[in-house]
């Protein structure tokens, strides 16, 4: 099982909508995915179509002891199970906070189902408290979305250390895979600006023993999208709200890069028939589960996308187009 955690504690810059869309495409190209939404927010729960209000759901369990992750998952499409964020993850880092081995709960439960799912993904909050330092010592990858604008790296140097110190105290295979730029807007300078920042940092750190030393820019963008501002309220994965859209295509081609480490638009994927995202409980055995059939006739096949980066000039033609068809200005979409 590969395992990844989607981290940056600044807020908005587009973790969430990432692990959503990463999931639904290796889901839908056949992979059992399991996400698991650290956030109290919810946010992740609620983008797939979860009541975060239900007590006894998910990730609390697990990190409470109450249950193991077979019993606390629900499925909400086929080949995806979820550990949901209810009410009761507001309290767990005070909760947990006097427990031995806080740091390392997760990790306990998620070696229990190793052989279970070939990812697990997780979605982190906008800190680097407990509940991070869970999804850190949980994961062997760290993807992190960044989003260019102003300050973008400010706090980076911090994220880093966190991740060199649960590297070296706890998790020797923790590493940092790639960094995403979400909500990529080719018209600025600033987003070229920020790329190049990180680039220079990288190429500075190639030599070092340091947990970030192979990280690499994933080679596309995620160019801002409405549809993808859009699709949390309707409960759906950009494949499923509007999958011809650049979002879309942009999220197919990194998740593509993250299962194969490049980008040649061979990442097919074939969406679940039923028109609503289906939620039920986990069975026993996820890996082995078919209650939710996929009926080939009626799969909706995605287009791939173009591989890789286009030039700026390109991109701007298809930010715009995407925005020429919106009632919304871009700047309404940016969330907090
Ligand atoms: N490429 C994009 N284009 C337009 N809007 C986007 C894009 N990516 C994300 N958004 C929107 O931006 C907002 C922030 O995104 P998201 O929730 O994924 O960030 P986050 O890092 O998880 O935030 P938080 O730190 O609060 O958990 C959301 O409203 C989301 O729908
Ligand atoms: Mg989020």
């Amino acid at each position: 099982m590969r395992k990844i955690a989607v981290l940056n504690q600044k807020g908005g810059v587009g973790k969430t909508t990432t692990v959503v869309n990463i999931a639904a495409a290796m889901a839908a190209h056949g992979f059992r995915v399991l996400v698991i939404d650290l956030d109290p927010q919810a946010h992740l729960t609620i983008h797939l179509g979860v009541d975060a209000e239900q007590p006894g759901c998910g990730a609390y369990q697990i990190l409470s002891g109450q249950a193991g992750v077979h019993d606390a998952a629900v499925k909400v499409r086929s080949n995806l199970w979820i550990l949901g964020a209810g009410i009761e993850l507001v309290g767990a880092e005070t909760e947990l906070v006097n427990e031995v081995g806080r740091e390392i709960i997760l990790r306990q439960a998620i070696a229990q189902v190793e052989n279970d799912f070939d990812y697990m993904i997780i979605d982190c909050p906008p800190s680097l408290g407990l509940l991070t330092l869970n999804a850190l010592a949980a994961s062997e990858e760290v993807i992190i979305p960044v989003q260019p604008h102003f300050l973008a790296l400010q706090g980076f140097s911090r994220l880093l250390q966190t991740i060199a110190l649960v590297n070296n105290r706890i998790n020797p295979a923790l590493h940092v895979t790639a960094i995403l730029m979400c909500m990529f807007d080719a018209r600025t300078s600033l987003s070229a600006e920020v790329r190049q920042d990180i680039e220079k940092f990288l190429t500075g750190s190639r030599n070092q023993n340091s947990p970030w030393a192979g990280a690499q820019i994933v080679p596309v963008h995620i160019r801002r999208n409405i549809k993808l501002a859009e699709a949390p309220s309707y409960g759906k994965s950009i494949f499923e709200y509007e999958p011809s859209c650049h979002g879309a295509a942009d999220y197919l081609a990194v998740a593509e890069f993250v299962h194969t480490g490049k980008i040649e638009g061979n990442f097919d994927i074939q969406l679940d028939t039923a028109s609503e995202p289906a939620v039920e409980a986990a069975e026993a055995q996820p890996a082995s589960d078919t209650t939710v059939p996929t009926a080939p006739a009626d799969n909706v096949p995605v287009e791939t996308p173009a591989p890789s980066e286009t030039s700026p000039d390109v991109e701007n033609t298809v930010v715009e187009t995407a925005y020429s068809n919106s009632p919304a200005s871009p700047d309404t979409q940016e969330g907090k």
